[in-house]
């Protein structure tokens, strides 16, 4: 049988983790598309220039929204409320909420401009880069709350 603690996660779980869950989603998918296009610009198909730009600024936006979101939600504090032995992790990720907004707003701002024209190439490496350092936070994030949130559901009674 669950207990009532349990049952309570659990809850906690579907209304506040699963949103952001499905958040990560969208921002993997919408890095994904991006990393694909520069990789083409990189190659010199320059025909997609503007669409590019356009997907930058869309995932500059939805990665702050997300952020702004995770914090109001305040499901990280309640994390390591639940569980303290995560509380300095959860305080890292917090903090590299603020490094993640900084770097999206000036990759959003595009590539270097150069006499020769924008420098696609080395503007992809800073992407992949970017998305590398994203997927890690959020893997670290999930890890995170799938301990706090779903460790100790199942398994008794
Ligand atoms: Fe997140």
């Amino acid at each position: 049988m669950i207990s009532v603690s349990e049952k309570r996660r659990t809850a906690e779980a579907d209304r506040d983790w699963h949103p952001m869950q499905a958040d990560h989603r969208a921002l993997r998918a919408s890095a994904e598309r991006l990393d694909e296009m520069l990789g083409r610009l990189a190659a010199g198909a320059s025909a997609a220039e503007a669409e590019a730009r356009s997907l930058l600024e869309e995932f500059r936006l939805r990665l702050l929204a997300h952020l702004d979101a995770e914090e109001q939600n305040g499901i990280l504090e309640r994390a390591a409320e639940a569980e303290p032995r995560f509380a300095r992790r959860i305080e890292k990720l917090r903090l590299e909420h603020d490094v993640l907004r900084q770097d999206v707003v000036a990759l959003a701002a595009g590539p270097a401009p150069r006499a020769a024209g924008a420098d696609w190439d080395g503007f992809h490496a800073r992407f992949v880069a970017f998305r590398r350092v994203l997927l890690a936070h959020e893997e670290a994030e999930n890890d995170v709350l799938h301990g706090a949130y779903m460790e100790d559901v199942g398994g008794r009674g």
